[in-house]
Parts: C-alpha cells; structure tokens; sequence
C-alpha cells in the first residue's frame, strides 16, 4: 500500500489529518520541518506512520518524500499572514517555493492527486460582509494571500500541462484542539481560549466588529479525506465555511459565556491587510462534497474547552 504524503502534518490541520488517514487504514507519511508543528502531534509508534523532518523549501527532500506516495496533502505553510507582512522574504519559501517544489516532485514521481490548503485571503478586502463565492475577484492584500493564489495558479499549470489533478480548498478561518497558541501569530480562538482559561489580558486588534467564518476541524476531516480519495477532483477551488460571520466581540462573549467570565480586554490599532469581513459562500462546497451536519462555533469551542 503507496502512503499519503501530509506536508505539515505535525501542525494543527495535519496532525488531525494523519490521525483520520490512519484510523482509515492509509499508511500516512508526514513532511514538517517542525516550526509549528509538534512531534506530540503524531502518533510516531504507529507502524503506518513515517516522519521526515525536513523543509518543503528544500526540492530533493521534498521529492524524496514524495517518491512512491499514492496522493498528497499539502499544507505545510506559514499560516500566520501577520508573519508574512513581518517577513515576506522567509514566508515565501514555504507559502510558495514549497508548493512548486511540491509539484515538481509530483510530476517527476507521476503522482496526480494532491490537496492544497488555500485560504480565503486570496480574496482581500470584503466591505460589505457580503459570503464570497469562488469567482470574486482575488484582490491578495498580504504576501501570505499573494503566495496562497500564486500556488492556486501553479497548481493549476501542473494539472493542464502534467495531468496533476489538484483539489484546491480555500479554507476561511479553522479553530480546535492542537491549534498552537502559543505564539502572537496564533489563530484568534486558540489565544482568546488559552488567555481566558488562565486569566490572562486578551488583546484585540481593531474594534472587535471585524468577522470571521469560523469552521470546526472535525468538520473539515470528512472533507480532506474525501477530496483524496475521490475517483475525480473538483476542478478550480472550493471554499471552505459555513456562510456564517461571526465579529470577534461576539466570540468575546461566547467564550466569556463558557468560561464564565473574560479577563481584561485591550483594543489595539488593526494589524497592516488585516481583512475587516470573511465570509464563504459554499454553494459549490455543498454541490461537490458530502457535508457533515454543521458544528457550530459554540458547540465547537465546547469541545476545544474541554480538552485544553
Ligand atoms: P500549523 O502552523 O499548525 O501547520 C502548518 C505546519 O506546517 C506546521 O506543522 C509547520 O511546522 C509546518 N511547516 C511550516 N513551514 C514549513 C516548511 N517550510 N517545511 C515543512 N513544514 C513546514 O497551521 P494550520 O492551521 O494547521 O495550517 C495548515 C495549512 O492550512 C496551512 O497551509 C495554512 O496556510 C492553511 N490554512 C489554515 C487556516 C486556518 O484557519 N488554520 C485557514 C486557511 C488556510
Ligand atoms: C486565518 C489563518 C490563516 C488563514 C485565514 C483564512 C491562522 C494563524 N491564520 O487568518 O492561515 O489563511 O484565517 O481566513 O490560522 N486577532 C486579535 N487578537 C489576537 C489575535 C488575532 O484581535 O490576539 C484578530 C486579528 O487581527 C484578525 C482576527 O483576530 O482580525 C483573526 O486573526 P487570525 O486568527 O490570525 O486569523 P486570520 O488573519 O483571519
């Protein structure tokens, strides 16, 4: 049995990723220079399982990782756009250099099927708060956003002139277990969680009104897993979200709700290309995909409560 290849599978969304690959039966090999990601993460006593630390950036590991793979699952990346307004110039090997070298190695070893974890950064700014469907113009604000869509176009020059068959996902904003937040470049729900558990002062950046579509991870697994193994790929991509914006003040309360109270709060000037409003149309997410009933956000931080 070929493995499936997880780049980033020791951070957040591949660790659980690698975890339901495996609980299906696939022998899972992981890439992850361990930046974020956590040995922790992975189950490394499972004889499925095969770690290579190494660099995405890095073309000869990368296709020493992938040689003899069945499909890969792409999502080793910088996830922080504030860290690729900080340093463009280290975000772009791996937000892009890795995906190219990713597809290079794909074609050179004749894998086809490969996933790619997009983000709705690609679209910019949205006024109105309007859901965004796949076909709004892409308006990148940030070198994280500009890599993403660079990839996208890549991605889709490997599938007409090499036959790869790229199963584009723009995800909008993921939260669960295993999101590290130990880092000011965290994910907004792992560090609001985290601080409101321990007590400690909660910083927003802006007024709070800014919204996010927020998306449990138990919810993605069902779809990474079909888009790999899937006989066909959708072609272009596909937003991943549940049409639904919620303002960070809202998740505030949510959370203080569930905490039983908030620690001190501290407004701060916006963060440079913060995007004020996301929110996914996913018409063409519910047409392609078999959707699981919808976790909501607060049935969501439940969950994450319950198990930090
Ligand atoms: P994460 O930081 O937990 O996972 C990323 C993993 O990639 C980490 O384990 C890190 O160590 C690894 N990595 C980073 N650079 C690397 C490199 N050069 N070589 C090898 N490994 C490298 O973040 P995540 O939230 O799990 O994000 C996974 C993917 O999904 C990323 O591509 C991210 O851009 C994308 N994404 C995430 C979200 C979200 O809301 N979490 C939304 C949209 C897109
Ligand atoms: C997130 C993802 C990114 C993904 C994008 C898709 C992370 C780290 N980022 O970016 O990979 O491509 O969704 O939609 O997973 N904020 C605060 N205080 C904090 C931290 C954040 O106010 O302590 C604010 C930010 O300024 C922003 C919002 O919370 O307005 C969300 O920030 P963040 O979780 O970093 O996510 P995005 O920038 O939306």
């Amino acid at each position: 049995m070929r493995p499936v290849l997880v780049t980033g599978g020791a951070g957040f969304i591949g660790s659980h990723l690698v975890d339901a690959l495996l609980a299906q039966g696939h022998r899972v090999r992981v890439l992850d220079n361990l930046s974020m990601g956590k040995r922790s993460n992975l189950p490394l006593d499972n004889p499925l399982l095969q770690f290579i630390q190494g660099d995405v950036a890095d073309a000869a590991v990368v296709a020493q990782a992938v040689a003899g793979c069945v499909a890969v699952a792409h999502l080793a990346a910088v996830a922080s756009v504030q860290a690729s307004v900080d340093d463009p110039v280290a975000t772009h090997q791996s937000n892009f250099v890795g995906t190219l070298n990713v597809c290079e190695a794909m074609r050179l070893h004749g894998v086809k099927r490969v996933l790619f974890a997009s983000s709705a950064a690609v679209y910019g700014h949205n006024g109105e708060g309007m859901a965004i469907d796949e076909n709004t113009p892409k308006a990148p604000l940030t070198p994280y956003a500009a890599d993403k869509l660079a990839s996208e176009h890549y991605l889709d020059f490997y599938r007409r002139q090499h036959g790869l068959e790229p199963a584009i996902f723009r995800f909008f904003n993921i939260f669960g277990p295993r999101q590290d937040p130990s880092s000011p470049y965290s994910g907004v729900i792992s560090i609001f969680t985290q601080r409101a558990q321990q007590g400690l002062p909660i910083s927003v950046f802006g007024d709070g009104e800014q919204t996010r579509d927020f998306f449990y991870i138990a919810d993605l697994l069902a779809l990474l897993t079909q888009a790999l193994t899937a006989p066909q790929v959708v072609e272009g991509a596909v937003n991943v979200g549940w049409n639904q914006a919620v303002s960070l003040n809202q998740l505030l309360a949510d959370i203080g709700e569930l905490c039983g109270g908030l620690p001190a709060i501290t407004y701060q000037a916006p963060r440079a290309g913060d995007i004020r409003h996301s929110r996914a149309d996913n018409q063409r997410l519910q047409a392609h995909y078999q959707l699981p009933p919808t976790t909501s956000m607060q049935e969501g931080l439940r969950h994450l409560l319950a198990q930090s």
